[in-house]
């Protein structure tokens, strides 16, 4: 039932025994696939996992996706998030067959698409391990994860203006304030897509590695922030979330409250202590 036939014409790559025992005794989801990964198991994996429509994020999914970053995020042995999709699709949007019948009163009364927020909202680290599209919401939830790593043949676009829409899960602000005015206005009136590469040069992206070795790097680099105190890495996180969303001086003076407040860590004196004493540090997310 798992062999390689399966996964190929999925365009999905094997999951671990783990994974294959929890989805095999019956997960409780149904759009996305589950795992802790890594050599102490303390980065939580999410695969997107609904690869007809390739990946398209349907209320489903989405609700799905909220509820296990909101678990590992609350797990005390998780200290960074993978979120990844196939080969093929990182997630090609918002699903456009859900919402091709809704009217503008269903947006205003349902408030629709705020809820995708939450992902922006959890605290500990997301990697976004992009292969294939992100495209529309795929791209918009690639830009709320902390960290872009990318596959050589991920394309990256905000295409709704093709449908006679906008993006509507943070794509204006979020791209604009990553690649500047004239790239964001170029990708959101055009629907053109961009490469790995441009977006790499775009500041979009942070690596771009081989398709079959992307998800690896993502968990090795969610391994080496588990590392670090959980207590300090979220601090690290809000602080420089506060840049994209704080004018410089308010910026500033969230960043100096932040500095201070890690100085009532215990977690900040291992640190130091440990370094003075040319040891390894015990970090007790305290
Ligand atoms: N919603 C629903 N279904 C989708 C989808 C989407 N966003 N994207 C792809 N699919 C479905 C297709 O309808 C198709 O299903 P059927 O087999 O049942 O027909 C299946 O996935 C495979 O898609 P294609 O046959 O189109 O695959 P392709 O390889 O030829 O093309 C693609 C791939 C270029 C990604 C193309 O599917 C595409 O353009 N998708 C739509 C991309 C898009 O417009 N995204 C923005 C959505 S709006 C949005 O996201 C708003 C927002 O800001 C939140």
């Amino acid at each position: 039932m798992w062999g390689a036939c399966r996964w190929a014409v999925r365009g999905l790559r094997p999951l671990s025994t783990a994974a294959r025992r929890t989805y095999a005794a019956g997960s409780q989801y149904q759009y996305i696939l589950v795992e802790k990964r890594g050599e102490r198991q303390n980065v939580g994996m999410i695969q997107l996992n609904r690869p007809k429509a390739l990946n398209a994020l349907c209320d489903g999914l989405m609700m799905e996706l909220i509820q296990a970053c909101e678990s590992f995020d609350e797990d005390p042995g998780i200290g960074a998030i993978v979120i990844t999709g196939s080969d093929k699709a990182f997630a090609a949007g918002a699903d456009i067959k859900e919402m091709q019948s809704k009217s503008f009163q269903d947006c205003v009364n349902s408030n629709f698409l705020s809820n995708w927020g939450k992902v922006s909202e959890v605290k500990k680290p997301i990697i976004a391990a992009v292969n294939g599209f992100a495209l529309g919401g795929g791209c918009e939830l690639a830009m709320m994860c902390d960290i872009i790593y990318a596959g050589e043949k991920a394309q990256f676009g905000q295409p709704e203006i093709l449908l006679a829409t906008i993006p509507g899960g943070g794509g204006t602000q979020r791209l604009t304030k990553t690649v500047g005015k004239s790239l964001a206005m170029e990708m959101i009136l055009t629907g053109e897509r961009i490469s790995a590469q441009e977006a790499k040069q775009a500041g979009l992206v942070s690596k771009i590695y081989p398709v079959e070795k992307l998800v690896e790097e993502a968990i090795q680099c969610g391994e080496k922030i588990a590392k670090n105190s959980g207590l300090i890495v979220s601090m690290a996180k809000e602080a420089v979330n506060g840049a994209l969303e704080l004018s410089l001086a308010e910026g500033n003076r969230l960043e100096k409250k932040l500095f201070h407040s890690t100085f009532a860590t215990e977690d900040r004196k291992e640190g130091m202590s440990a370094f003075v004493a040319k040891r390894d540090a015990n970090f007790k997310n305290q």
